[in-house]
């Protein structure tokens, strides 16, 4: 059964920080010129309409992406991302978010290859309409972390796997563990980036410790959180679990991280980070 519907977060906090470092990940594949391929195992429906009832009751965008899209002063490190956002509001008015395959695809060229996973049938069926006609993407209505065994290693032997799952169930620390575990074996020269909420430290500690033991190469950990460490509402911020980063990402994500957080919070709560998990 699946309860979580992206609609009611699009564009929030931790849509803008995984998106925006979606954004370097793609730029950084797209500097060689050989084609790549990107496995998004958990791919919702593309676009949000922000008027939708379902963002309206939860108004997250306004404290995520409504915080930054219309800053003139961001480093042209989230040009891109902020640029995608753009696109799809080019009348000044934020109205739409797109998501992580319509961000992607937009930055990748021609030849580059968009697998996508949606296991929520009618949210496939959305994503298949954002889609049509587009070459080089395949939209697959089935669970993502299966599709980890089906779709890698891919042909072209160059691609990020980006592991953005619901965090709904039980165990969702396990089997996105697991699933970087198989990402890896499968794949080892791939990228992979892993989001996860910023949830109690015991449960993140597991998480790491979990990681630790896969006997990863170079692993990279961005979080961003934008609530004090006792918030209970709702989560505080979220992280990336990034295997085999580009070159430079570890200098380069820092002052991002640190315009994006002093952007979206403005009550300077929270912070940053971005740690080896696995060093070179
Ligand atoms: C966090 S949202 C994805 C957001 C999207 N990656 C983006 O950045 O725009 C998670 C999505 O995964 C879907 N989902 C849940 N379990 C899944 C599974 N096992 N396999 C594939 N998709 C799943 C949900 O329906 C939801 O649309």
């Amino acid at each position: 059964m699946l309860s979580y519907r992206h609609q009611f977060h699009a564009g929030n906090v931790s849509d803008v920080f995984k998106h925006a470092i979606l954004t370097r990940l793609l730029a950084a594949l797209t500097r060689k010129d050989k084609p790549f391929c990107l496995l998004d195992t958990h791919a919702g429906v593309g676009l949000y309409d922000l008027q939708h009832p379902w963002s309206q009751k939860t108004e997250e965008w306004r404290h995520g992406i409504g915080r930054v899209w219309g800053r003139t002063d961001a480093p042209p490190g989230l040009s891109p991302y902020l640029d995608a956002i753009r696109a799809d509001n080019a009348d000044g008015h934020l109205r739409r978010y797109p998501g992580s395959p319509r961000i992607a695809r937009r930055l990748m060229r021609a030849e580059d290859r968009l697998v996508l996973c949606e296991l929520n049938k009618n949210d496939c069926e959305a994503l298949k309409a954002v889609f049509e006609g587009a070459r080089h993407t395949a939209i697959h209505n089935r669970d993502g972390f299966s599709a980890i065994r089906a779709f890698l290693p891919p042909k072209e032997r160059r691609g990020l796997t980006f592991i953005d799952a619901a965090f709904d169930q039980s165990d969702e620390f396990g089997r996105v563990a697991r699933a970087i575990r198989e990402a890896h074996t499968r794949f080892a020269t791939g990228v992979i980036a892993a989001w996860y909420p910023l949830m109690a430290t015991q449960v993140l500690q597991a998480f790491s410790r979990s990681l630790q033991g896969i006997k990863l190469p170079k692993t990279l950990q961005l979080e961003l959180s934008v609530h004090p460490g006792d918030w209970t509402e709702h989560i505080r911020g979220s992280g990336l679990i990034i295997v085999n980063p580009p070159f430079g990402l570890d200098r380069e994500a820092p002052p991002l991280l640190d315009w994006l957080w002093r952007a979206l919070s403005p009550e300077k709560h929270g912070g940053t980070r971005c740690e080896w998990l696995v060093p070179e």
